[in-house]
């Protein structure tokens, strides 16, 4: 019944819905479903279809990653779910207050995928790059984007979870990173506290919170030369926080660009401060399609063999199992999912698969994946 269903998906998104998305530009296509979805939000029935429609595709394979236990194994990884950019805070609170759907796809997405990491969340609002800032690549299936943190800030969003407070799924992740161009590591500290505790006081507890390392600490820093002491302070700080606040597990996430010494030694950070799990990787920054001299984030296909190799390097420096590693980075098919699994990793996060093969992707690679396992 599963696999029928699932190859139904699959024919239809391939062959009828697919198309024509594929020849419209990838940030219409992606601001056309975000809107489609808002809508979406606000019609609980249709809401209860796409549970049914996730039981009917999702075999239950529990598994439990970074202190939280998942019905499976995929998390839609932060980037979709994250909300619109305002000014600044005042404006944010008052679409808030004014009753707007300032995070579309925040019922309806985890409703169709399960687990999601809504964010990434900054201390205030972004209003993020303008201009063309998403792309894609399908010959290579591969997303790239400088959407530049667009959100409506920690305080907005943890106050539009609080007023749905009942309506939340049971696991989701909540995705906070530092504001851009802090140069000053007390005031990042302080904004990623302030940023945790709008979510705490407001009674919104996220089943793991994701510290967003690789953007744009490390990426501006190539050669990382304070990253591990700066890594260090800021994940220890935020670990006791976090303990004596609810005890909500910490993962971190980094980028695929690092060296092998800089992955041994934020893994070693990660166990000494009591990390729970950390996110491989972030997507990559290549040259962006239309200005060879700007940067923008490539994930998908492109990323993937990044990703894998950043993985294995933190597989083998991870001397004991207290830090999981949740494998992000062009988890398309079974194949490249196996690749993953097969250095041990029993968790993923993914986002291109959602853009390429629809919504129930994940549900598909995991089939997939079983091929992988009977050849092998
Ligand atoms: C349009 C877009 C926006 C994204 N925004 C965020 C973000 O706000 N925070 C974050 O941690 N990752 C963000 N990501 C990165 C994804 O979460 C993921 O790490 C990356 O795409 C690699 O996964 P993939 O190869 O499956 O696409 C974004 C990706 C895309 C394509």
């Amino acid at each position: 019944m599963r696999y029928t269903f699932l190859r139904l998906y699959h024919l239809v998104y391939r062959y009828i819905l697919w198309p024509p998305l594929s020849l419209l530009p990838a940030q219409k296509v992606h601001h056309l479903i975000l809107a489609i979805l808002g809508g979406l939000d606000h019609l609980p029935p249709l809401v209860m279809f796409f549970r049914l429609l996730h039981r009917l595709a999702y075999a239950e394979s529990p598994c439990e990653v970074g202190g939280v236990q998942l019905k499976h194994p995929f998390i839609f990884a932060a980037g979709f779910v994250k909300g619109l950019g305002f000014e600044d805070e005042q404006t944010a609170l008052q679409a808030v207050h004014q009753g707007r759907n300032i995070m579309m796809g925040w019922r309806t997405i985890p409703a169709l995928v399960g687990a999601v990491e809504f964010g990434s969340f900054t201390r205030r609002p972004l209003i993020g790059n303008q201009g063309v800032v998403i792309w894609r690549d399908n010959r290579s299936r591969s997303t790239q984007n400088r959407v530049g943190l667009r959100n409506p800030g920690a305080v907005a969003a943890a106050e539009f979870l609080a007023r749905h407070h009942r309506a939340l799924p049971p696991v989701f992740g909540v995705n906070i990173a530092p504001m851009p161009c802090t140069d000053n590591p007390s005031q990042e500290t302080q904004d990623i506290l302030e940023s945790l505790a709008a979510f705490l006081e407001r009674g919104v507890r996220p089943s793991w919170f994701t510290l967003n390392l690789s953007c744009p600490n490390t990426e501006d820093d190539p050669s990382c030369r304070q990253t591990e002491a700066h890594a260090e302070q800021l994940c220890a700080t935020v670990v006791a926080y976090l303990r004596q606040h609810g005890d909500v597990p910490l993962w971190v996430k980094i980028s695929p660009n690092l060296s092998v010494e800089q992955y041994r030694a934020l893994m070693q950070v990660f166990q000494r401060c009591g990390v729970r799990a950390v996110i491989a990787t972030n997507t990559l920054p290549q040259p962006s399609p239309t200005n060879a001299e700007v940067m923008a984030g490539v994930g998908g296909g492109r990323l993937f063999s990044a990703a894998l190799a950043a993985v294995r390097a933190l597989s083998q420096s991870r001397a004991h199992a207290s830090v999981d590693i949740v494998a992000c980075g062009g988890i398309l098919d079974g194949e490249s999912w196996y690749a993953y699994h097969s250095l041990g990793i029993k968790a993923a996060q993914y986002y291109s698969a959602f853009i390429f093969r629809g919504p129930l992707a994940a549900a598909i690679i995991e089939s997939e994946s079983q091929n992988c396992y009977d050849h092998n």
